[in-house]
């Protein structure tokens, strides 16, 4: 099978290319910049150049491929959001693609909420429905594991030994790695059977804040405590590292979480769904214990 993979220099198309490659199957990547694939290209994927923004690029990327797998990447106007998977979409309906596989990146409200950034993906998964693409949707509703291991949330559990998180301590957060949804996502390229179903996916076990700090100190070595950060004030701190856009986004959807019930971010039946697509979901206990925390540690301390 030909796979066009979208967002493979990225966190969570990276993957996805990789275990397509792994699985013998063709890949097509679309980047902004073939000077910066160099790594996919070796691997054995046809790397092409394109933007989502130019419609012609999207449309000959298309071409001639059996399947997309596609996320939206950070956006910050409905317009350019819609316009970008849009192209996508009219690309693979007109290449008559058997399967879209799109990955949400996060919850998916059942209402519009007036964030930009929850109903972009209702308003794409609506359009998929409208034109009647063959499409599985991914629904990964906890946290990615990765973000725990980015500096600014690692340098507060190595400086201060806290876990500085805007998640209500209460809230339970299926937290998922990125290489357990591009399993879900590789297998379900190959499940064109499930075209039309949405899947709620996450990690095995939803954690309060408590919970998560103590999986995380066996795994760091030492103890923390879980913070609670006001969505309001975690976006302030992010400003000056992010920018105000990207920062915004953040304030605002962990604002949804704080108005909504504790298991906002839960999925209950994680292990039977992953189970569906032959994954076996792996526990954050695991996960913590293959990153190289010391060096972040290094990292933080610069
Ligand atoms: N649930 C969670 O825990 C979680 C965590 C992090 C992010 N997210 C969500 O995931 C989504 C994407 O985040 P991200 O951007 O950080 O993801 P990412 O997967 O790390 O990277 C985005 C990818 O999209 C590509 N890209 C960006 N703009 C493009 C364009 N105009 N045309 C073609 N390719 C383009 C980038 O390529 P280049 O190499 O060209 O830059 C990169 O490969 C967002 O909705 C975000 O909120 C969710």
């Amino acid at each position: 099978m030909k796979v066009l993979t979208y967002g493979a220099t990225g966190v969570q198309g990276a993957p996805v290319a990789r275990r397509l490659l792994e699985s013998d199957h063709e890949v097509r990547v679309l980047v902004r910049d073939p000077s910066q694939a160099g790594s996919l290209s070796a691997a054995g994927a046809e790397v092409v150049a394109g933007n989502l923004d130019d419609r012609d690029s999207i449309f000959a990327a298309t071409s001639g491929v059996d399947a997309v797998f596609f996320h939206l990447p950070l956006v910050f106007d409905r317009d350019t959001g819609i316009s970008y998977a849009r192209n996508v979409i009219d690309a693979a309906s007109e290449a008559g693609v058997q399967l879209l596989v799109y990955n949400t990146s996060g919850p998916v409200p059942s209402e519009a909420t007036g964030i930009l950034h929850y109903d972009l993906k209702r308003d794409i998964e609506s359009y998929c429905r409208e034109v009647g693409l063959p499409t599985i949707v991914l629904r990964p509703i906890g946290i990615y594991m990765e973000v725990l291991h980015e500096t600014g949330v690692h340098a507060s559990m190595a400086n201060r030994g806290t876990l500085a998180y805007p998640t209500p301590a209460a809230h339970r957060v299926s937290w998922i790695t990125v290489e357990d949804l591009a399993a879900m996502a590789v297998a379900a390229l190959e499940r064109p059977d499930l075209a039309g179903s949405a899947f709620e996916v996450g990690g095995p076990d939803p954690l309060t804040g408590d919970e998560l700090a103590e999986k995380l100190s066996a795994a760091l070595g030492y103890p923390i405590t879980y913070c609670p950060v006001p969505s309001k004030e975690f976006a302030e701190g992010l400003r000056s590292v992010v920018g105000d856009q990207v920062a915004g986004i953040v304030g605002d959807s962990f604002h949804l979480v704080e108005e909504s019930p504790p298991d906002y971010l839960a999925v209950e039946n994680a292990e039977a769904i992953a189970g569906e697509f032959g994954v076996k979901l792996t526990p954050i206990d695991d996960w913590a214990a293959t990153r190289d925390w010391m060096s972040r540690a290094a990292d933080s301390s610069r």
